[in-house]
């Protein structure tokens, strides 16, 4: 019994590498729906539908948790998978949305005390078209702390360009949408990249922000949130270590761009 990890492509292997350094000995299946990226184009509902379809080939994968390691699918569908009844019995679906917004409130997992102030109190939020028009961030937030100004950036074209391999055009994009954000709030204390294909430009982000920015990637969060999971959780931890990488697109294209990304060989088989 593996750890299933879905994305739309291959934005996921982002939190796939930081949940390998932090859990080596832990069995993994990827799922990325190459076929149907980019998802932050689409409707909530066409999302729901796609993820539902993504979320269930990793249970017949012999999966029993599953992380979506994809923001537009997890601010769009994972509350309605979760409330819906389209959780079988004895499965499990997490996001990656909440142990993100846990770790900038100051907060560990589960910890449903009141809404408090933070640290932080001018939040950059830079997202899918689909992820931002949710609100799911701002949400989520709230419940948690109080006093956070969050200005959101939908990021047209950028998972688009990385999927397409086109990290030239990727940085030009990353750089036009941190200028239009910085136009609405000049001075953030924290820029979150609220989408796992963006840690892959994680610099152009950093270089686009300037110094005084923190800028707040979810991988290595998310690793450390699945670690404490399956601490509480242990029978949601299979044996065997190992990782299978399955897609819905192109098998060579996906694995020559995914080992590009990752500087390490990675080969996925259709799934
Ligand atoms: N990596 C997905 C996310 O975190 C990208 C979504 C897309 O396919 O547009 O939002």
């Amino acid at each position: 019994m593996a750890v299933g990890i879905f994305d739309s492509g291959l934005g996921g292997l982002t939190v796939l590498d930081a949940v390998r350094a932090r859990l080596p000995d832990l069995p993994l299946v990827y799922l990325g729906d190459n076929a149907n990226a980019p998802y932050g184009v689409r409707t909530a509902d066409d999302i729901h539908d796609l993820t539902v379809a993504g979320v269930r080939r990793l249970y017949d994968a012999g999966c029993d948790l599953v992380v979506l390691a994809c923001n537009t699918a997890a601010a769009a569908a994972l509350r309605r998978m979760q409330e819906g009844g389209e959780v079988p019995p004895g499965k499990r679906v997490l996001g990656v949305f909440v142990p993100l917004i846990e770790a900038l409130a100051e907060r560990s997992w589960g910890d449903n005390s009141p809404p408090r102030e933070v640290a932080v109190q001018h939040v950059a939020l830079f997202a899918t078209p689909a992820t931002v028009a949710t609100r799911a961030f701002q949400r989520e937030l709230a419940f948690r702390a109080i006093g956070v100004d969050v200005e959101a950036q939908a990021c047209g074209g950028v998972v688009d360009a990385i999927e397409d391999g086109d990290m030239i055009l990727a940085r030009d994009l990353v750089r036009s949408h941190v200028e239009a954000l910085l136009r609405k709030m000049p001075a953030p204390d924290a820029a979150v990249l609220g989408c796992t294909h963006y840690p892959l430009i994680a610099d152009a982000f950093r270089e686009a922000l300037g110094p005084g920015v923190r800028v707040i990637e979810q991988p290595a969060i998310v690793a450390e949130a699945l670690a404490d999971y399956l601490s509480r959780r242990p029978e949601f931890a299979g044996a065997g270590g190992g990782a299978t990488f399955l897609t819905t697109g192109n098998p060579a294209r996906v694995s020559e761009r995914a080992s590009r990304f990752l500087g390490q060989t990675i080969t996925f088989e259709a799934a």
